[in-house]
Formats: structure tokens, sequence, C-alpha cells
């Protein structure tokens, strides 16, 4: 039974990876020189997907909230930025060989699930003798920790004076603003600084697509707070995570809040609670909330010199404010909408028309997400219906995404809309010369009906609002 369901799952991922190559979602990264390992590119509908996640992420978590603020912070920062924040020590993962084969693996990967608790090390997750190479059955190095930050050189010398650190965590850059943005913005305790961006990290292993790679992109805020006042905080970024992973249409089934040990916590963290999701390749984390106390700021008044101690404007205490970090991944939200929309109807959902007949693929994405708001389909490849339905998509095409198809059967055309999470499909056929109305196809209960081209606007205003 568990082999069976292993197997059902192996074969969603792999026809999902399938049908996003196929349109146009996601490719794998320079595909034309047979790809480099776990790096992947966001196609024409990947794009608008990943960029509607971000805007909805910004607009709810930053830009609709009084006391939270943006920014847009370097890559490539300071290097004692990092030695500041403890990554330069302390950002490893543990690492071993296998004496035979060569190959690398995180041991705490080779741990069965509930092998974790309690007296769980982090740096020295078993004894090697106890396992063996999971590939080839050789014997294991002993365990070692391996920093996961990726370095380059800043100019033309290839020298240690100018070692400098790809950022591992956008939340860096956010830390080493909080004196600019408090003295720009007139903000008073508690707010918060959202940002967006990429992050990078030399993963001993990358798996399961776009889940782990080595360049990804995040959403963090940071929020700063009294110190008394953490847990309060706390609670309610914890219900907005819950409130976005139902915007993106994650079951309650499929997601688990974890509360995370002592022993397994970032360094930084006093509490942690992962948010895991159910993916076909088995229970892993998707998003992070924790308290990361005063470590940072104090870390980086102690490492920069300059204070970085905050003075309330009423009260005038003075003092280092604790933080809260909601941390999102950009990429594992793509995959977590995607594997929660994809829906696939064997035999079809109709019998209309040839192309419904077989197994039917449907993306139900939220429509505030979906890469194509509205398909314009001219029933037929007739100049009187092109030249209205280029007219129609045109005028629609102002305030919302778009496509315009005139190949194929209608039946297919719609299948392929139904594949790319397609809310809305509009039909412009003989009747409309001289009725001035279209056909609206709803892509969940596939129910038709027949709309004037002048309330078009209005039409669509009530939906997607
Ligand atoms: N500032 C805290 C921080 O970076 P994290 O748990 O290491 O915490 C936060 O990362 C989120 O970033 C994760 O929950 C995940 O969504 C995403 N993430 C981390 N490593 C990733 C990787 N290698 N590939 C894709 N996403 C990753």
């Amino acid at each position: 039974m568990e082999k069976k369901s292993k197997q059902i799952n192996q074969n969603k991922m792999e026809k999902l990876v399938a049908l996003l190559k196929r349109r146009g979602f996601i490719f794998p990264s320079s595909d034309i020189y047979g790809g480099i390992q776990a790096a992947y590119d966001y196609g024409p509908l990947g794009v608008e997907l990943k960029n509607n996640i971000k805007r909805a992420w910004w607009k709810r978590f930053v830009q609709s909230k009084l006391d939270m603020v943006g920014l847009d912070a370097a890559i490539i920062m300071h290097p004692k930025v990092w030695e500041a924040s403890g990554h330069v020590k302390n950002f490893t993962d543990p690492l071993v060989d296998c004496k035979k084969c060569k190959k690398r693996f995180r041991a705490d990967h080779l741990l069965p699930a509930n092998a974790k608790s309690p007296g769980y090390d982090k740096e020295k997750p078993f004894f090697v003798s106890d396992y063996q190479c999971p590939d080839c059955g050789g014997e294991l190095t002993e365990v070692r920790q391996f920093n996961l930050m990726f370095q380059t050189f800043m100019g033309p010398l290839q020298e240690d004076a100018a070692k400098v650190y790809l950022r591992p965590e956008t939340a860096g850059g956010i830390f080493v603003n909080f004196k600019n943005v408090v003295d720009s913005m007139r903000l008073r305790v508690p707010f918060g600084i959202g940002q967006i961006g990429k992050a990078f990290r030399n993963e001993i292993t990358v798996e399961n697509f776009i889940f782990r790679t080595r360049e990804f992109e995040q959403m963090e805020v940071e929020y700063f707070v009294h110190p008394r006042e953490w847990e309060k905080y706390f609670n309610e970024w914890l219900e907005i995570m819950k409130g976005w992973c139902k915007f993106l249409g994650i079951k309650d089934s499929n997601l688990h809040l974890q509360e995370i040990p002592e022993s397994e916590r970032a360094f930084y963290s006093q509490r942690t609670i992962d948010f895991e999701y159910d993916y076909p390749f088995g229970r892993k984390e998707l998003y992070g909330l924790a308290y990361r106390t005063d470590y940072d700021l104090k870390q980086h008044q102690k490492f920069s010199g300059q204070s970085l101690e905050y003075t309330d404007p009423l009260t005038k205490e003075k003092y280092i404010p604790h933080i809260i970090e909601p941390s999102l991944g950009v990429d594992r939200s793509v995959l977590v909408v995607l594997l929660e929309a994809y829906t696939e109807i064997i035999g079809g959902r109709t019998t209309t028309t040839e192309a419904t007949k077989e197994l039917e693929v449907v993306l139900s994405l939220p429509y505030e997400l979906a890469p194509v708001k509205i398909a314009i389909l001219p029933l037929a490849k007739k100049e009187s219906l092109v030249v209205m339905a280029k007219k129609i998509a045109q005028d629609l095409g102002n305030n919302y995404a778009v496509q315009y198809d005139e190949t194929g059967s209608i039946g297919r055309r719609y299948r392929r809309q139904d594949e790319i999470g397609t809310p809305y499909c509009l039909t412009i056929d003989f009747d409309t010369i001289t009725d001035q109305a279209v056909t609206v196809r709803d892509r969940d209960s596939m129910q038709q009906e027949r709309v004037a081209i002048k309330d078009l606007d209005n039409f669509f205003k009530l939906k997607f609002n």
C-alpha cells in the first residue's frame, strides 16, 4: 500500500515537472547544454506566477500594514556582516563522504525520519560506524561541518582581502539597515521591514526540483519588538502565515506546524515553528517563523562599532529591539501552489469534443495567482472574428494578463488554458458580429454564459475582486 502511494506521488511530481516544461512555466537552466544540477529558469508563465506570488506577499505582508516598510538590499555585502551574524563560523551542515564511491551526503539526511529525538546533536547526528553509504554500502568518513556560503572576490584581485559572500539569507540586509530605516522613516517599535530577494547556499545535496536549490528566493520580514512583547507578535505573525497558506490554496490536511526543539534550532533562534508540507516526496519544511531575540542587532552593534540601541520617542526607554522573523521561500511557495492546484480528471470533463475524452489536467490556481487571467479565442480564423477578438484582447489587456489563441479546435484550446490555470476563456463566434456579445467559460465549473462586449469590464471586475 505504502509502495503504491509512493509510486503515485512520484508520478505526480514527474507529470507536474513535465507539464511545467511543456507549458512554459519552468525549464532546467542552461537546457541546451544539458542543464546544470538543480538550477531552474522560470519561463514566460512561470515568471508571471512567481511575480504574482511575490506581489501578493508584498501586498499582504508589507504594503497593507501600517507598521511595515520595504527594502531591497544588495546581495553582496561587507564580509563582516556574515562574521557578525555567525554565518562564517556556524552556517554549516554536517557532511560525510563515502570512502568507496566518493559521493557526499548531508549526514542528518541519512537518518530515519524519527531518529532526531531526544539528545540529538546536529553537529554529530550519528556514529558513522552505524551507517553505510546509501548508494553503494561503502564505509563513511567521520562527520565534518561544511560551510554553505558561496564565496567570490570583489574586484580584480583574487586574494583574501577581496573575499566576499553571496548572501545566504535576505535577513542580513535588513538588520544592517535597521538604523537607516529608524532614522529616515520615523517609525516606532513595534515595526517591521520586509524584503524579497535572491539567496545562495552551497547545499551539500540538492533535491526534488525547485524544493532545494543553491540559488533561490526568499520573502522575509524582520519585525522589531520590545523584549517584553515578543510572544504577542510571534503569535500574530503565526496567524498571518497561516492565513497566507490558506490564500495559496494549501489544504489544512497538507500543512503541519512543527515546534522545533532547541537541539535542532538555528544558532540564533530561541523559538522556531516550521511550517511543514506533505510534498509528494515526503513531509518537509515549507516556511519558518523564528524568535531571533536581540542576537542580530547586538552582534552588528559589536562588529560595526555603531550603536543600534533604540530610544522610544515617548517613554525615552533605551533598548536593543528583539526580532520576530517570518521567513518564506518563493520557490517552495511556487511548488506548493502548483501541487495543490494540479488536478487530473481521468476520461475528461466533457464528451462534447474529442479533445476532452482523454485524461484532462486542470490547474485550479487561485485567481490572483494565475499567470493568464483571460484567454481570448476566436472560434474560427476568419478575419471578421480575428479583428474583433484582437480588439477585445487589446482592451482587456490593459487591466488583465490575457492570452490570444487562434490555433486548434476550441476544445483543444480550452484544454490548453485549463492546463495553465486560466480562470476564464472568452470565445468570439459568428453571432458576436450581430449581437455584440461573447461566450465566457469558467475554468472550474465549465459553465458558459453570454456577456455583451460593452459589459466585459464590469463582468471581470466582479469576478476578479
Ligand atoms: N532568515 C532565516 C532563514 O533563512 P531558513 O529556514 O534557512 O531561514 C527560510 O530559510 C526559507 O527559505 C525556508 O523555509 C525555505 O522556504 C527557503 N529555503 C531555504 N533553503 C532553501 C533552498 N536551498 N532552496 C529553496 N528554498 C530554500
